[in-house]
């Protein structure tokens, strides 16, 4: 399951991210918000990021004008791991190397085709793992730890 959230700027392409996530089968929760009247994006991504650190949903797609609002918040809450990302390659190694399990983009900043490549990156990729890579996750999780 894949937590949805956007604020007023994101409602159109993460509604055009449903219908593409519709056409090929895959679920998803929408944490709203769920029209264009102005929101603060705060509370979605919170609510994304929840769904994600309790395992309600395996990863999270945040969208607002820039992505990097949502991406700030999201990455306050403990165990989350958010990246902005305006092009499939960067969707793809956040969650090989940095073993991302949020990504958000900005509707300002890309348009649908672009978001769909993203979202279809992020999700057919996996965490490589291996020595390096969960060293560097690890040394991240003390980071956060020591707060
Ligand atoms: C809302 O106007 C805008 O600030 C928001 O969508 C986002 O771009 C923040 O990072």
């Amino acid at each position: 399951m894949i937590a949805l959230g956007c604020d007023h700027g994101g409602f159109n392409l993460i509604s055009a991210i449903k219908k593409h996530f519709d056409e090929q089968g895959i679920a998803y929760k929408d944490f709203g918000t769920y029209s264009e009247d102005s929101v603060d994006y705060p509370v979605y991504a919170c609510k994304v990021a929840n769904a994600v650190v309790s395992g309600e949903c395996e990863l999270g797609i945040l969208c607002c004008g820039t992505g990097i609002g949502m991406s700030i918040a999201a990455n306050k809450v403990k165990g989350i791991r958010a990246a902005v990302c305006s092009e499939p390659m960067t969707a793809r190694l956040c969650r090989e190397h940095n073993n991302a399990n949020i990504i958000a983009f900005g509707a300002r900043i890309i348009g649908i085709a672009t978001a769909e490549a993203i979202c279809d990156a992020f999700l057919s990729a996996q965490f490589a793992g291996g020595d390096r890579h969960e060293r560097r996750v690890g040394l991240i999780t003390e980071i956060e730890n020591k707060r």
